[in-house]
C-alpha cells in the first residue's frame, strides 16, 4: 500500500465528487447513533466490512457551572471520553480497521501514545486481525494491559511515538501488517472528521466561534476542518458560513507547533520533545505539520502551550464544576481556553467549544492522588 503521496511525502487525504446533489437528508442516518450516520461520506465501498462497536455521536455538554464561574456566556465540551476505549481514536480505528478488512489485510501495525494502540487492538479483535502495538515503556499501565486483553501483541519501547515509528519500520519491513500510523494511510483522518459533521449536526448547523483542541499528530484537527469545508460543498453550511477559529494545544514540554508558528524554527523535523502526562500531546515531529499550520491560518487560530500542573488544575476543576473526569489532553484545551481568555484572543461572550478526547481513567499512573491542589 502506499503510505504518503510520491511527490512530497506529505499524507494522502480522500477526495469525494461533491458535485452530485446529496441533501441532509440523504447524507445522514437518523436512526443510527454512531459516526457511521454520515455513511455516504466515509470512504468504505462494502457495508459488510464495516468493525463498528458504536463509535461517535458523542454528547454534546454545556458546562453551565464552569462558564458561570468564569463568566461566560456559552461553554460546550464534546465528550469524546464516551467513546469505546475511552477515547476519539475508536472513529479513527473503526474507520481504518474497516478499510483494511476491506483491502484484506489480515494484521494492523501502530506506533502509539497510546489511546490509538488500544483503538486498534480492539476493532482488529473484532475484525479477526491480528494487531501489533508499539508503546513508549512509560505509557500508564492501563493502556498496554487493555491491549493485552484484546489480544494484541505489545512492543515498549525507551522513548516517545517516533522513537516507536523506528521499531514499528523494522517490525514491518516485509511489508505484512498494514501500517496505520497517524496520517501515514488517510483512513483515519475520515473517521476523525466525523467530530465535525456531529458538531454541526448537534449545534444546528451553526458552528461555534471557537474551537481548541489538543494537537499532537493532529488528525482530529485537520479532519474537523475538512468536514466544514465538505459540508460548505455539499451545501449544508452555506459558502460564507462563518467557521471558527481553530486552535491547537500542545503540552509546555512538546509544543514544535509553536516553535515552528514563532519562527524558533523551520519545522519540527529536528524538534525534541519530552513525556507530558497528557501522553497523546507527546509528539515531537508529526508528519501533519503543514497541514495543521494550514488549518490554523485559513481559520485564523492559533496555537497555545500547557504545562502538566495547569493540566491537572484543569481536571480538577472538571471534575468539581461539571463531573467530568476529563484525560489531561482535554483538561488542557480548558486550560488554553482560560489563557485565551484572558489575553483577550477570546471574548467572554463567544460560544466556546472545547473538545475533550479522551476520558481520564486509564492516565490514573499519571495523575493518581493529584486530586488536591
Ligand atoms: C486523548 C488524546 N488526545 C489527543 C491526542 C492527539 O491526537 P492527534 O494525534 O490526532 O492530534 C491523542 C493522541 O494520542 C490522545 O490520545
Amino acid at each position: 500500500m502506499q503510505h504518503v503521496s510520491a511527490c512530497c511525502g506529505q499524507p494522502l487525504l480522500v477526495d469525494y465528487d461533491l458535485r452530485e446533489p446529496l441533501s441532509r437528508a440523504e447524507g445522514i442516518n437518523l436512526a443510527e447513533n454512531s459516526m457511521w450516520r454520515y455513511r455516504p461520506l466515509l470512504p468504505l465501498l462494502d457495508d459488510a466490512c464495516r468493525v463498528s462497536l458504536g463509535e461517535g455521536w458523542t454528547p454534546l455538554l454545556p458546562l453551565p457551572r464552569l462558564g458561570a464561574h468564569h463568566s461566560l456566556r456559552t461553554l460546550l465540551l464534546k465528550d469524546e471520553g464516551q467513546n469505546p476505549t475511552g477515547s476519539f481514536k475508536a472513529r479513527g480505528l473503526s474507520m481504518a480497521i474497516s478499510k483494511a478488512k476491506e483491502l484484506g489485510a489480515t494484521g494492523c501495525i501502530i506506533p502509539t501514545a497510546g489511546n490509538a494502540g488500544v483503538a486498534m487492538a480492539a476493532y482488529c479483535a473484532r475484525a479477526g486481525m491480528r494487531a501489533v502495538v508499539v508503546m513508549p515503556r512509560h505509557t500508564p499501565k492501563a493502556f498496554k494491559e487493555e491491549c493485552y486483553w484484546y489480544g494484541a501483541e505489545v512492543h515498549l519501547v525507551d522513548g516517545l511515538i517516533n522513537d516507536c515509528a523506528a521499531l514499528v519500520r523494522k517490525l514491518n519491513a516485509d511489508n505484512a501488517l498494514l501500517d496505520v500510523s497517524t496520517l501515514k494511510e488517510p483512513y483515519r483522518l475520515e473517521g476523525k472528521k466525523t467530530m465535525g459533521y456531529e458538531l454541526a449536526e448537534q449545534l444546528n448547523w451553526q458552528l461555534p466561534d471557537v474551537l481548541l483542541y489538543p494537537a499532537g499528530g493532529g488528525t482530529g484537527l485537520i479532519g474537523i476542518w475538512k468536514a466544514f469545508q465538505e459540508m460548505q460543498a455539499l451545501g449544508w453550511l452555506p459558502m460564507d458560513a462563518k467557521l471558527p477559529r481553530m486552535v491547537a494545544v500542545q503540552a509546555a514540554s512538546c509544543c514544535p507547533l509553536i516553535e515552528t508558528l514563532a519562527g524558533r524554527q523551520a519545522d519540527c523535523q529536528a524538534y525534541v520533545g519530552h513525556a507530558t502526562i497528557a501522553n497523546g500531546l507527546a509528539v515531537p515531529r508529526p508528519l501533519g505539520e503543514p497541514l495543521m499550520l494550514r488549518v490554523l491560518r485559513e481559520s485564523k487560530g492559533t496555537a497555545v502551550s500547557i504545562t502538566d500542573e495547569q493540566m491537572l488544575e484543569g481536571m480538577r476543576e472538571l471534575a468539581r464544576q461539571e463531573g467530568l473526569f476529563v484525560a489531561p489532553e482535554g483538561a488542557a484545551v480548558w486550560m488554553a481556553a482560560r489563557q485565551l481568555l484572558q489575553n483577550g484572543q477570546i471574548q467572554p461572550q463567544e460560544q466556546i467549544m472545547l473538545l475533550n478526547t479522551g476520558s481520564a481513567q486509564k492516565y490514573l499512573d499519571n495523575v493518581e492522588g493529584r486530586f488536591l491542589a
